[in-house]
């Protein structure tokens, strides 16, 4: 069975906070178990925000890989890795500015809009402008299926797959294609032929997709298939040439959406968050001192949890008994705030316990952490490896 693969990454922001928690990695944490995942630090993008003052970003990816790890990213089931320590994503970055048209650049939504919101920053660079082909290699230089990411990451991942497309259309037509591909398929044995140039016929003259997603099952289940046929037999389905470089699909999380201490979305813009290790004595202080419905100054004014910025803390942590207590005791006005908040921060605190005890052995013993980093650059560079043998043949550039 060829498993699909899964890979993200994060640039480097230091302490996490339970917005990337509930929004990211506990997705990673249950992804981690149902694929083969791929977890780094986009420590070179940071770079392409913060080439002025570089210096807190290899602490700020220690700090980041701890928070993963204390929230449940398992070394055993994952690969975690830093991007610079794999400098075969910079060779491919390279190698696909090459073939990768400006337009398609400068119309990559997010490259306004960043320029925008980080206005007292001078981002007219050549790296800044080419973050999406940077996030393109990093993603198709594992050969990822799928790419676990917000909203806001879909214009990347769907520019990865025209770069993907372009480059086998570009590259992808080798000598011998025909020839190979017929080779291929005898592997197949005949009854699945039949039906792998059934499906085939289905996709390109009615362009069914799930035509061609039975039809890659199909390849799947056959393991006497080398990489390099499957990637034919891929590029041969989708009418392409060869497909040496796989299209990723965004995997999109529903967007948890995870209400920070005002009320607000959290984020570290805000000031407004909770980190996921905080200390208890933190957290509890944040909470009491959050605001609530303004109309209830005294005790005795009834309030609406509809107006009040705690409310949807309570959707994310209590359960439908605690909520009906909070509604009935709010606009009755049978409960205090302070005595509203208590199960919220109880929830927190509780949330975040293992996470704390999960952390302590790595901070205490620093190199386990550099050890699991050093032995996912191995494994990653590995496979990274192995698509730039196949990019630079396709290109033609063996001196070997
Ligand atoms: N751009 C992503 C973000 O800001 C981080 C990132 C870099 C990434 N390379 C990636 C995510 C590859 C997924 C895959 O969140
Ligand atoms: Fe908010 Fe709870 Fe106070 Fe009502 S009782 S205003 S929901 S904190």
């Amino acid at each position: 069975m060829y498993a699909q693969r899964v890979l993200s990454g994060m640039r480097p922001t230091g302490s996490l906070h339970l917005g990337h928690y509930h929004g990211v990695l506990k997705n990673w944490v249950r992804l981690q178990n149902e694929y083969p995942c791929l977890f780094f630090v986009a420590d070179w993008h940071a770079l392409t925000t913060q080439y002025d003052d570089p210096q807190g970003i290899v602490g700020a990816t220690w700090e980041m890989i701890i928070d993963w790890l204390a929230a449940g990213v398992d070394p055993a089931r994952a690969t975690l890795f830093i991007q610079s320590q794999v400098p075969e994503h910079a060779e491919l970055h390279l190698l696909l500015s090459m073939m990768t048209p400006l337009g398609w650049l400068e119309r990559v939504p997010t490259y306004k809009d960043q320029q925008e919101k980080l206005e007292n920053k001078d981002l007219s660079t050549y790296g800044f402008l080419g973050y999406p082909l940077l996030q393109a290699a990093d993603i198709l230089i594992y050969r990822a299926d799928k790419v676990p990411v917000g909203e806001d990451q879909v214009p990347h991942i769907e520019f990865s797959r025209e770069i993907a497309r372009r480059f086998n259309h570009l590259y992808g037509r080798e000598a011998g294609f025909a020839e190979k591909v017929a080779e291929a398929l005898t592997r197949l044995g005949a009854r699945r032929a039949r039906r792998y140039e059934e499906l085939r016929t289905r996709y390109q003259e009615q362009g069914e997709p799930s035509a061609i997603e039975r039809a890659q099952a199909l390849l799947d289940e056959v393991p006497a298939l080398s990489l390099a046929d499957r990637e034919r037999l891929r590029g041969h389905l989708e009418g392409t040439g060869k497909m040496i470089l796989v299209e990723p699909a965004a995997l999109l999380t529903a967007a948890a959406r995870m209400p920070g201490v005002d009320g607000q979305k959290m984020s570290k813009s805000y000031g407004n968050t909770i980190t996921l290790r905080e200390d208890a004595a933190s957290v509890t202080h944040k909470l009491r001192r959050m605001p609530t419905d303004p109309a209830r100054i005294r005790r005795n004014d009834p309030g609406e949890p509809g107006n009040c910025p705690v409310w949807p803390l309570h959707q994310v942590y209590s359960d439908e008994a605690c909520r009906a207590w909070v509604e009935q005791g709010c606009r009755s006005a049978g409960i205090g705030c302070l005595e509203c908040k208590q199960p919220v921060i109880d929830a927190i605190l509780r949330e975040q316990a293992p996470m704390r005890e999960r952390a302590r052995e790595y901070i205490e013993q620093p190199e386990l952490v550099r050890e699991i980093v050093a032995e996912g650059n191995r494994k990653a560079r590995h496979l990274a490896r192995e698509t730039m043998r196949d990019v630079r043949q396709a290109l033609g550039l063996n001196f070997g």
